[in-house]
């Protein structure tokens, strides 16, 4: 809901190429922005909602059309070669929080996260979170 790369990340077929009928004309710029990617009503329905559960599904197929257009790191050649790193990094820190943490919104959470385009995401207009210790250390 809030990729760290937003934007579009431009891509040129130097002869010219043509993607599902349309033709591209030689060193034209194309993208897809990963905001909008991911916000798509078929693949994802109620997109603007929050719902991680949408991921807990019971066949590989399902799960296929899912990742069909989830693409936080872009993909091909040129895509993040920190991905793996990146994801262990997430999977540690968030297991770490929630473990140390209970997490609740401060405001009710709004329908659409605002991000500002960077080619990484600088600056972002909440969630704001509010963290208090579940355990004594
Ligand atoms: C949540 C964390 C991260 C996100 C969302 C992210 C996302 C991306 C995206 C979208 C690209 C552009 C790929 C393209 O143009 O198709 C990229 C490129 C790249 N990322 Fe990451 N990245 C993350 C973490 C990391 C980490 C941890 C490293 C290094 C340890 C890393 C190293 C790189 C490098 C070197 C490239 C350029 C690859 C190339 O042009 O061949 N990234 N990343």
């Amino acid at each position: 809901m809030s990729p760290g790369v937003p934007g579009y990340l431009t891509r040129e077929a130097p002869q010219g190429a043509t993607i599902d009928g349309n033709y591209i004309p030689p060193y034209m710029q194309v993208g897809i922005p990963t905001w909008t990617m991911h916000r798509s009503p078929e693949v994802y329905p109620e997109p603007q909602v929050f719902k991680p559960e949408r991921w807990i599904v019971d066949s590989d197929a399902e799960l296929q059309r899912l990742r069909s257009a989830h693409f936080p790191f872009s993909t091909g050649a040129r895509g993040c070669i920190g991905k793996n790193m990146a994801y262990n990094s997430i999977y540690l820190i968030v297991a770490r929080l929630t473990f140390l943490f209970e997490i609740e919104s401060r405001d009710p959470l709004p329908l659409e996260f605002h991000v500002k385009d960077h080619f990484a995401a600088g600056e972002k207009e909440g969630p704001f979170l509010k963290f208090t210790p579940a355990i004594t250390i």
